[in-house]
């Protein structure tokens, strides 16, 4: 929808006009998964595609939510969550008495994995942030809208709402998530394109599941301090530290978790480097070690990521490929030589229906800004 039309289903919705229109993008990772609540980098780029959300106060003393694009109740909890952290916060201002009413509406692919939910928080934030002028930096948005996720019961680290807030158009993110510094990377894939293949798989990532992979590295970060490793969190674990201790490591799932992240933490900087230093090809073999990774001992893709993975492997002309995202369903990212686009759409989806069924979806990622105001 374009902005006009969204401002007419404003005041068809309201009966008058928006004070103000803001948009926050969903966000694709290209490498660094699971590394994020454990202290690690992750290497995130915001999409053009998001949330927008049009505003205006009322009089009628409560805010009121209306989606164009989400049915039910249930979405509301994402706004309403930030609106709350923001009525706590000692520091923010946000009076009680001044109520607006919100209308959303996004194109991020429901379900896919792409952070639509980070994205409907870091919008409302930012709208919020420029309403009552609180001066909050993109960080602090955020991590305000982290912490609303928090509240909604899913314990995410901070990559999602940090990209939606802080991305910049054809750069990916180079983000240390313990302290939240980062680094713009530009991204200029002479001759090839970042492809994302939805999966529509009905294995959704839950916050039980992933609640219990956060679970299971805490578990393996007090095991490795017991074995007499001085750390705070498993990024730190360096892979020759972690090779010393792991067979003494008596918890199996643990064990696996923590190798994951050992490797993902040095994968990701590796893949950094070799981004800035012009050698795809190497970035794209650490994509594709970051997934076999991801299946065999973080246990997050199944059979449906893996389907468009392996097949995508197959295909001449992919740099790399892997799942990004928390997992389970959603999507995958690749690197594709521009040539090879149109098989690989074809091939990878012939694959990907033979084994599961089910029909994938591919869109060309184009990077786009963080969080902005549109009007
Ligand atoms: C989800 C979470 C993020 C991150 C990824 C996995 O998207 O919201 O914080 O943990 O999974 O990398």
């Amino acid at each position: 929808m374009k902005v006009q039309e969204l401002q007419q289903a404003f005041v068809k919705a309201y009966q008058r006009e928006a004070q103000a229109v803001y948009f926050s993008p969903g966000r694709v990772n290209l490498i660094g998964e699971h590394t994020d609540y454990n202290g690690g980098h992750v290497f995130p780029c915001a999409l053009s595609f998001g949330t927008y959300l049009l505003l205006a106060e009322n009089n009628v003393g409560e805010h009121r939510f209306l989606s164009l694009n989400v049915d039910g109740e249930d979405w509301k909890k994402y706004p309403k969550n930030v609106i709350d952290q923001l009525m706590k916060n000692e520091k923010l201002k946000i009076k009680n008495n001044q109520c607006f009413d919100f209308l959303y509406w996004g194109n991020v692919p429901a379900g896919a994995g792409l952070s639509s939910s980070a994205a409907i928080e870091v919008v409302t934030a930012f709208a919020l942030d420029d309403q009552f002028q609180l001066g909050l930096s993109r960080t602090e948005m955020a991590l305000i809208s982290q912490a609303a996720e928090h509240a909604c019961g899913v314990n995410c680290g901070i990559m999602d709402q940090f990209a939606s807030a802080q991305g910049k158009q054809d750069h990916a993110i180079n983000l240390d998530c313990a302290s939240l510094e980062f680094e713009l990377v530009p991204v200029k894939l002479q001759g090839m394109k970042v492809v994302i293949a939805n999966t529509h798989s009905p294995h959704k990532l839950d916050s039980g599941a992933y609640n219990a992979r956060v679970a299971q590295c805490q578990e393996a970060l007090k095991e490795l301090k017991s074995l007499g490793l001085q750390i705070e969190n498993l990024a730190q674990v360096s892979q020759a530290d972690f090779d010393k201790v792991a067979d003494k490591m008596t918890d199996p799932v643990a064990k696996k978790r923590a190798r994951h992240v050992v490797g993902e933490v040095a994968r990701t900087n590796d893949a950094i480097a070799a981004l800035k230093a012009g050698d795809i090809a190497r970035f794209g073999q650490l994509m594709n070690q970051s997934h076999v990774s991801l299946r065999d001992d973080y246990e997050v893709t199944g059979p449906e990521l893996d389907a468009l993975a392996e097949a995508a492997w197959q295909v001449k002309g992919v740099i790399g490929s892997r799942m990004t995202g928390g997992g389970f369903g959603g999507c995958t990212v690749s690197i594709v030589r521009d040539e090879a686009i149109d098989t690989f759409v074809e091939e990878v989806g012939k694959v990907y229906t033979q084994k599961t069924g089910l029909k994938a979806d591919f869109y060309i990622a184009e990077i786009g800004d963080g969080a902005r105001r549109v009007m």
